[in-house]
């Protein structure tokens, strides 16, 4: 991988982290380098230090691995429940000096605690935040929340926190952590394309930066396979279902086999995988060899009779094995106090959607030269618009499937409060 080198900002910050062991919140606007300076990091630190992200794609891209998977985490609320740990994971969590999380805005305040938990816990420091470990983030809380879950997760941050925030985490009231800033954007060089992206970064825009952005948005987009960011997964399926369609040949249907119980039609991938030569599809599991990663993308470059599936990834083919997803259960027992986990579901498919099109939060942290941005009816969440005009790197890319309107455009009052501490 060639990095850039880092600018006078990024160093200084490289060097707080690497010379001290303090907690350090890496924030700033869309693309000022975050991600690049933890790319270096990860090459250059002389710590033992791990990388990881609160979404596979995001992972990827930092080349790290999910919180959830590096801490054997359970899916949803974690709550005061006790923390299972097996002796690799143990082990690899006394081995570090530091854990570097990247787009931790979209880790909760919930996974934050947890975080902190396994870390006393494996390390046999029940008193020492984060088991004296250092803890690095960063992210830009300007950008996608965490998701929130069903009603009973969400009466539960109600109830706990202050906000689903990280920085609403309780651990930080035990120990501080320290906010850096980077203030130079490196993604987009054009001053007036930054100055509208900031805009919409703090929700003033104007009716002559609206004006701008969608004079410039109403083009008619390429038909050559530029990918669309649409704000929901309906608009992606439709838009991924319209492409394939384009496409020459005939379609491959691949049925899932479900077994068990898998909470209704909560499916980890299709159930019915329709592909054709030339799609093109993006993994949703990590390889036991490392062909690939989970967000991967690649061209479905062969479909045999019997319905094997070859797949090119930078320019190598490689077949691809259907993999199963099993789905958990905790039981607990009053009498000897255990939680039991049982495997209530098993979902066997390929491990591959379609990837012309991707929602807004799965393309969070990258960047595009061009890209169609659909924010469907409405936009539902603080700073989706944002994150979704920010991925690219001029005015001229942007396509915009319908103007901006005022409602598109929206702060948490949370990360307000938070990001102007102390002023
Ligand atoms: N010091 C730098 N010099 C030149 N380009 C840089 C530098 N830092 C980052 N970039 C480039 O800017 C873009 C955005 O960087 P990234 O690290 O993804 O930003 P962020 O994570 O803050 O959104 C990337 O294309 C990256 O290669
Ligand atoms: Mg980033």
């Amino acid at each position: 991988m060639s990095l850039p080198d880092l600018s006078a900002e990024q160093k200084r910050v490289f060097d707080l982290i690497e010379s001290t062991k303090k907690h350090v919140f890496v924030t700033g606007r869309a693309g000022t380098g975050k991600s690049t300076l933890l790319n270096h990091l990860s090459w250059n630190t002389e710590k033992q230090l791990v990388i990881s992200a609160p979404t596979g794609v995001a992972a990827l891209n930092v080349g790290g691995q999910t919180i959830h998977s590096l801490f054997r985490l359970p899916i949803g609320v974690i709550a005061d429940s006790d923390i299972e740990q097996n002796g690799d994971v143990r082990k690899m969590l006394n081995t570090i000096d530091t854990l570097v999380i990247d787009e931790v805005s979209m880790v909760n305040a919930d996974l934050m605690d947890a975080i902190d938990r396994s870390l006393r816990k494996a390390r046999h420091k029940p008193t020492v935040p984060f088991g004296g470990v250092q803890v690095v983030l960063f992210g830009d809380p300007y950008q996608l929340a965490p998701v929130p879950g069903d009603s009973d997760e969400r009466a539960y941050f109600t109830d706990h926190y202050r906000s689903m925030w990280f920085f609403d985490a309780k651990v930080w009231s035990e120990v501080s952590l320290t906010v850096v800033e980077l203030t130079e954007i490196h993604r987009q060089h054009d001053d007036d394309f930054k100055f509208m992206l900031n805009a919409v970064r703090h929700g003033q825009v104007t009716k002559e930066i609206a004006d701008a952005l969608n004079g410039a948005g109403a083009r008619t987009p390429p038909s050559d396979g530029t990918i669309t960011l649409a704000t929901r997964n309906d608009a992606v399926n439709r838009i991924n279902a319209e492409a394939l369609k384009r496409l020459p040949g005939k379609v491959r249907t691949a049925n899932a086999e479900v077994s068990g119980d898998f909470g209704g039609r909560n499916y980890p991938a299709e159930e019915a995988l329709e592909l054709k030569v030339g799609a093109q599809v993006m993994f949703l599991r990590n390889d036991s060899e490392q062909r690939w990663v989970n967000g991967s993308v690649g061209v479905v470059s062969k479909i045999s009779k019997a319905g094997s599936i070859w797949v090119e990834i930078d320019g190598e083919v490689h077949e691809v094995d259907p993999v199963s997803w099993e789905k958990h259960r905790y039981s607990y027992s009053a009498d000897d106090k255990k939680l039991t986990k049982n495997v209530i579901g098993e979902f066997t498919q390929f491990p591959l959607r379609l990837a012309w099109a991707v929602t807004i939060h799965k393309s969070q942290g990258k960047t595009y030269d061009q890209a169609i941005v659909d924010l469907g009816q409405r936009v539902f969440s603080a700073g989706q618009t944002y994150v979704a005009l920010s991925r690219l790197t001029s005015l001229e890319g942007l396509y915009l499937t319908r103007p901006l309107r005022p409602a598109d455009i929206s702060v948490d009052p949370a990360v307000k409060r938070f990001m102007s501490r102390g002023q």
